[in-house]
């Protein structure tokens, strides 16, 4: 499968999952020069666009694919070369547009938030290839009724099911509400973005990383069934749940370097 059947096959799944309304949700997704090669010509620039905000200097030469501002998740699969462009980073503040947004589009809103921690991320494990940004209804719920902590997210999320913490040993970071679509949101999430793979923005949604669209996929699918669970059982009677104990001893059994200081 090509790289763009690929990320269009993910795009549509978000979207049937009801996390990515009208054009809610972003993702890009570092492509090799080969995978490029397959789809245009990287030589080719149609146009150029420019971010004077913050420095890509770090991501010189790479290529991403990335979706368009206003464009909805449930039309890409179908109709890719409006709804998709492929750029490449030609100096520290310039994305050059080599295929798609043939109507004329964009890159999406939340580009700066992308770049950002995809610079962010390769400092941390230079396989990094794929930023997620979508609207997950569970997530989104728990913001508006838990206090806005880190800890006190992933431990929660960590408890609703036996695989979470294999899944993000990491935990989650949280972020209050701040104006979206900007630089400073993006500078925020990538601050954070160097000790985790998931930042969740209070009332909005969820941005997660990885290497592989299955590995970053999951990751969104297990958060968000984790959140799911705290929404249906949190104003019920609890009569047994998952202890620290217990944690610890999935942690010990597979492995797992799980972030210290929650449940120990
Ligand atoms: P874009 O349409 O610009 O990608 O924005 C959607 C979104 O989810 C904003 O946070
Ligand atoms: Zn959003």
């Amino acid at each position: 499968m090509g790289c763009i059947e690929e990320v269009t096959e993910i795009l549509d799944l978000l979207y049937k999952h009801g996390w990515d309304e009208r054009n809610g949700g972003n993702l890009s997704y570092i492509l090799t020069e080969e995978e490029v090669k397959s789809v245009c010509d990287p030589t080719k620039v149609i146009k150029e666009f420019k971010y004077d905000d913050f420095d890509l200097s770090l991501a010189v030469g790479r290529y991403f694919i990335i979706t368009g501002t206003g464009k909805y998740f449930k039309n890409c699969l179908k109709d890719p070369r409006n709804n998709l462009g492929i750029m490449k980073v030609s100096d520290a503040h310039t994305l050059q547009l080599l295929w798609g947004y043939e109507d004329g589009g964009r890159p999406t809103s939340e580009a700066p938030t992308h770049l950002q921690c995809h610079i962010e991320r390769l400092k941390v494990d230079p396989s990094h290839r794929l930023v997620i940004h979508c609207h997950t209804t569970n997530i989104i719920c728990m913001t508006h009724i838990l206090p806005l902590d880190s800890d006190k997210f992933t431990e929660i999320l960590w408890k609703m099911q036996t695989e979470s913490i294999v899944v993000f040993p990491e935990g989650v970071a949280v972020l209050p509400w701040i104006l979206c679509g900007g630089t400073e949101i993006g500078r925020q999430t990538a601050a954070k973005m160097s000790e985790y793979r998931s930042v969740i923005w209070a009332q909005h949604g969820i941005f997660c990383t990885g290497r592989s669209l299955d590995e970053v996929f999951g990751l969104i699918e297990t958060i968000e069934k984790a959140a799911e669970i705290y929404m249906k059982i949190c104003d019920k009677k609890i009569v047994q749940s998952i202890s620290n104990e217990n944690l610890i001893e999935i942690a010990e059994a597979f492995k797992i370097d799980y972030r210290h200081g929650i449940i120990d």
